[in-house]
């Protein structure tokens, strides 16, 4: 590769290994409306910055004469073997990104063997995902509605297209404030762009229906404020609830969105599969805690308890390995994967995840560690340079 370049065949779009540059290919590559959603984030972004901050001020101690000539990325989650510790992260509205939008991203994961997480909150339905994704590992996000009898469809429809895992989102109840897309007058859903999901729901549309009279097709402007006002209606769920999701789904039960140990510990206590310990990407909630930054106290309160994954922030196959030395059993990657989706299709999308998987299996060999099990905390030193 270092004689020919990255760039070196003429087949491959020219998409950057460079995570630092990612984002600027991306920003030449889609309106400016788009563009602020996936590189935007909350208030100042200051959540965003603590994110890559957290994981600054961890550093790698690598060994040497070790015999890692050979590495293994496999783990198991959950009963099931998965190739390595990268899950696409569930993110809402991709035609707004690419044409090739959940179907085709759902296609290049299966190709590289890392789960695909299917948003609520979709361009492509369930259905049409699963068939993109064939024999590919999917997992789906829920946003959780208010209306049961939605909820208990939209867990059938996943279920029985095979998703495995069922990823609750607790983080968004509400929509945050996000200045660019405030500024821009910019919400995907209301449009009907990101609706599939529910507008194809027969229990959604039955009651859609029923209230207004129209088809959501004859009003799709109303049909998206119904379901927008569903999933983010400002209203939360509580703990109790819970066992609601337990009516529908039979298999693991993962809450996205965790940040403090005791929530972790509640989790524990509901009987719930695994956490993905996450801020949304710095998202949701300005001026909350870089996600990294919580980790190691969460694994340790509840890590033998419950499965615990981690995202928010990951760029680079060494940022996998410090979240798995830290107690991650896995991570979910976000932004990242979306710009290459965005600069050069589902293509660009899965030499994104092939380059971070790259960089983490040469990263590993390089840190003198051998499987995922020898990613652990005496891999790590906390430190703090400068000012
Ligand atoms: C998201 N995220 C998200 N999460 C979720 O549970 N459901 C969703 O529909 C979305 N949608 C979404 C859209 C866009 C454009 C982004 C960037 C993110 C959050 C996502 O799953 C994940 O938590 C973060 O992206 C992780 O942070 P990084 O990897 O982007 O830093």
């Amino acid at each position: 590769i270092y004689q020919k370049g990255t760039f070196g065949s003429r087949t491959l779009p020219k998409v950057t290994t460079d995570p630092n540059k990612l984002e600027e290919q991306a920003r030449a590559a889609l309106p400016p409306t788009s563009y602020g959603y996936v590189a935007g984030g909350a208030g100042e972004r200051a959540t965003m910055d603590a994110n890559r901050l957290a994981f600054r001020q961890w550093k790698l101690i690598p060994r040497m004469l070790r015999d890692t000539t050979k590495r293994n990325l496999e783990i198991e989650l959950f009963g099931e073997k998965y190739d390595s510790p990268i899950l696409m992260a569930p993110v809402g509205v991709q035609v707004i990104f690419h044409e090739d939008k959940e179907t085709g991203l759902s296609e290049v994961c299966s190709e590289l063997g890392v789960p695909y997480i299917l948003s609520t909150a979709s361009s492509s339905s369930i259905e049409e995902v699963a068939e993109a994704n064939g024999a590919g590992p999917r997992w789906y996000q829920l946003y959780w509605p208010q209306d049961n009898d939605i909820t208990q469809s939209l867990l059938k429809r996943a279920k029985e297209n095979g998703y495995k895992t069922l990823v609750v989102t607790l983080d968004t109840w509400a929509l945050s404030w996000r200045p660019t897309d405030l500024d821009n007058a910019y919400i995907p859903f209301v449009k009907g762009v990101g609706d599939r999901t529910g507008f194809e729901d027969p229990v959604f549309r039955e009651k859609f229906e029923q209230q207004s009279g129209k088809t959501p097709e004859e009003d799709i402007q109303g049909a998206s404020k119904a379901w927008v006002g569903e999933v983010f209606s400002g209203a939360a769920h509580t703990w109790e609830d819970i066992k609601l999701l337990r009516e529908g789904w039979d298999g693991p039960i993962v809450l996205k969105g965790i940040q403090h140990p005791d929530d972790a510990r509640l989790a524990v206590e509901y009987g719930v599969d695994g956490i993905v310990v996450s801020n949304h990407g710095g998202r949701q909630l300005d001026g909350a805690v870089g996600s990294l930054e919580m980790l190691p106290e969460i694994v340790d309160a509840v890590g033998d308890k419950l499965t615990v994954l981690f995202d928010s922030g990951i760029r680079t196959g060494v940022d996998v390995i410090k979240a798995l030395s830290l107690g991650a059993k896995a991570v979910l990657v976000g932004r990242p994967a979306i710009y290459g989706l965005s600069i050069a299709g589902k293509q660009g999308a899965k030499q994104v995840l092939q380059g971070i998987l790259a960089d983490l299996d040469n990263s590993m060999g390089l840190a003198g560690i051998k499987n995922i099990q020898g990613c652990n905390r005496s891999m790590l030193r906390r430190v703090q340079y400068g000012g």
